[in-house]
């Protein structure tokens, strides 16, 4: 994402509103259609401007969309061990890659390799990432909330 906000700032973001607003939709199609809490963080950092005033423009925009889920859970689809730790979270809490867990409050989707491969089955939770995955290392992100 810094070479996208380096991009976008080179070409007048923040202060062209249509640049910041071009930033945000390419933000957003790289994550799945919409846009994260910890996105906004970030460009805001490194814009250095307001969250709040990221959040007003997006309401603002039809477009732009912010995710409602509080939280992403983001897994290789390529780490040769994660077949069946992915298996169990889509069966385990009912969802599939692009979508949304509402009971446990998570977006799910699985994401080419995350260049961990060594340390899989490789995982990120809210952007942070994990080595050496396991059912129980998920179940205390999730926090044990299942969707059946
Ligand atoms: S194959 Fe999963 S991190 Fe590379």
């Amino acid at each position: 994402m810094n070479a996208l906000i380096d991009y976008y700032r080179s070409q007048g973001a923040p202060q062209d509103q249509q640049m910041l607003i071009a930033l945000l939709r390419e933000v957003q199609e790289q994550n799945g259609g919409v846009l994260t809490q910890t996105a906004l963080r970030t460009i805001a950092q490194a814009l250095s401007i307001r969250e709040n005033m990221l959040s007003a423009l997006i309401r603002r925009v039809p477009s732009l969309r912010m995710d409602t889920a509080p939280h992403l859970l983001e897994m290789c689809q390529t780490c040769p061990k994660g077949r069946e730790l992915r298996a169990w979270v889509e069966s385990t809490w009912n969802v599939q890659s692009g979508g949304v867990c509402e009971k446990a409050g998570f977006r799910y989707r699985t994401v080419p390799c995350m260049k961990n491969c060594r340390f899989g089955p490789s995982v990120k939770w809210d952007g942070q990432l994990y080595s050496h995955t396991t059912k129980e290392m998920l179940e205390q992100l999730i926090g044990g909330k299942t969707n059946g």
